[in-house]
């Protein structure tokens, strides 16, 4: 039996470049190895989107869209809904159980976004607790490994100590996971900032039009302190070489830019120019797999539907292993 995957991503906006190197990639590379469920987590979106229902429901296709278009091959890969998934939110409401609030407060994911969300003391609970309906999400299907970004590593940990715990006090039945982060850490945005975030208006989505991408690329933030293409600049950490490090497959061409660069004898635009050029053939495929769907939305919605009922049969059968396991499986 091929061992499994489960990941996933919040429905609240197009994915980007930063999405892909995370984690996307590792998805479409191992979705042969590995029995692989995709998640579109339209419940965790709400918890703090709870407002914008409208935003969460248009961006669960967005999402179906990007996965088809990266080269996630629906008849190899699951994709699902999380909210049609009923088992998922029963099985966080027995979690509950095994953690401490202070616990899930500590969580350094979730402390970071309390903070960049301004909750301040008014942390909606749903909010407070998601960590544990990701563990609900891994744990449905008995993923192996999870691949994510860096910054989900936590979460993994956490459901880590959930299975643990479930294990030990109800007999085996959970599987422990793994966390899978892409090559490439974290890739900066296009502004130099430490990641590429929507909320920071710094990112390289992966639907966006080559000429967008041309003029992303061309305005991005370099070395602050280069004047004159004939100063010596700096490659550490500028992100025009992040990300050809991360996207061009010419390694050599990459060794003598940085070499030309330090030593004052390559201008930005020359870089950026034949970086546009690599992520547009990087993209090129992916516009290509995207147009083909986007006219034909019925399909999306096939894929889901059939993808969501095929999850439902796994979570069918954990859900009875974890009701025999805490006594509560009493007419069968
Ligand atoms: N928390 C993830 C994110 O914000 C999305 C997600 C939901 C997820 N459920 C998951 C990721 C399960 C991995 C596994 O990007």
């Amino acid at each position: 039996m091929k061992k499994r995957i489960l990941t996933g991503d919040r429905p609240t906006g197009k994915l980007h470049l930063g999405h892909l190197v995370g984690s996307l990639q590792n998805r479409v590379n191992l979705q042969d190895e590995y029995e692989q469920f995709v998640m579109i987590a339209d419940v965790q979106a709400l918890t703090d989107n709870f407002t914008e229902p409208q935003k969460v429901r248009e961006n669960v296709r967005e999402v179906a869209l990007d996965y088809l278009a990266v080269g996630i091959d629906p008849d190899k890969t699951t994709i699902l809904i999380q909210s049609l998934i009923p088992e998922i939110a029963e099985l966080t409401v027995y979690y509950l159980n095994l953690v401490t609030l202070e616990r899930v407060l500590r969580n350094p994911t979730v402390k970071d976004e309390i903070k960049q969300k301004g909750f301040g003391k008014q942390i909606p609970a749903g909010f407070a607790v998601y960590p544990v309906s990701q563990a609900a999400d891994i744990t449905f299907c008995k993923a192996n490994l999870v691949p994510v970004g860096e910054d989900q590593v936590p979460m993994i940990e956490q459901t880590r100590e959930i299975v643990r715990k479930f294990n030990s006090l109800y007999g085996e039945v959970l599987v422990e996971p793994e966390a899978l982060v892409g090559k490439i850490k974290r890739l900066p945005g296009t502004d130099g900032g430490a990641k590429m975030s929507k909320s920071l208006g710094n990112c390289i989505y992966l639907s966006d039009p080559a000429d967008e991408v041309t003029k992303k690329v061309m305005s991005m933030y370099t070395d602050p302190k280069r004047v004159h293409p004939t100063d010596p600049g700096t490659v550490e950490g500028n992100p025009v070489f992040v990300y050809h490090d991360a996207f061009n497959p010419d390694k050599i061409e990459v060794e003598d830019f940085k070499k030309r660069y330090r030593e004052g004898k390559v201008g930005d635009v020359e870089i950026k120019k034949r970086l546009a050029e690599v992520l547009n053939e990087l993209l090129e495929p992916m516009r290509q797999r995207r147009a083909k769907y986007e006219s034909n939305l019925d399909e999306i919605d096939r894929i889901l539907r059939h993808g969501t009922d095929k999850a439902r049969e796994v979570a069918a059968e954990t859900m009875g292993e974890v009701r025999k396991a805490m006594k509560i499986d009493y007419f069968v």
